[in-house]
């Protein structure tokens, strides 16, 4: 599948992803940069839901495996 998460790991950028992008947890958190928050789409309620448990959460953040 093509999400930042599986983008991030052929790169070799160490991004976790404990659950394998099925929403089941908040190891692939990210900081999305100001210059690219209005490319992506929105986060839908799930990974919502996710975020909320994550720690250091920030306005910018989001679960890289649902940014696709
Ligand atoms: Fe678990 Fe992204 S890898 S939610």
């Amino acid at each position: 599948g093509d999400n930042v998460m599986y983008l991030a790991h052929r790169y070799d950028i160490p991004i976790e992803g404990a659950c394998e992008a099925s929403l089941a947890c908040c190891t692939c958190h990210v900081y999305v940069h100001d210059d690219y928050s209005d490319r992506i789409q929105e986060p839908t309620e799930e990974e919502e839901d996710m975020l909320d448990m994550a720690p250091f959460l920030r306005e910018s953040s989001r679960l890289s495996c649902q940014i696709v």
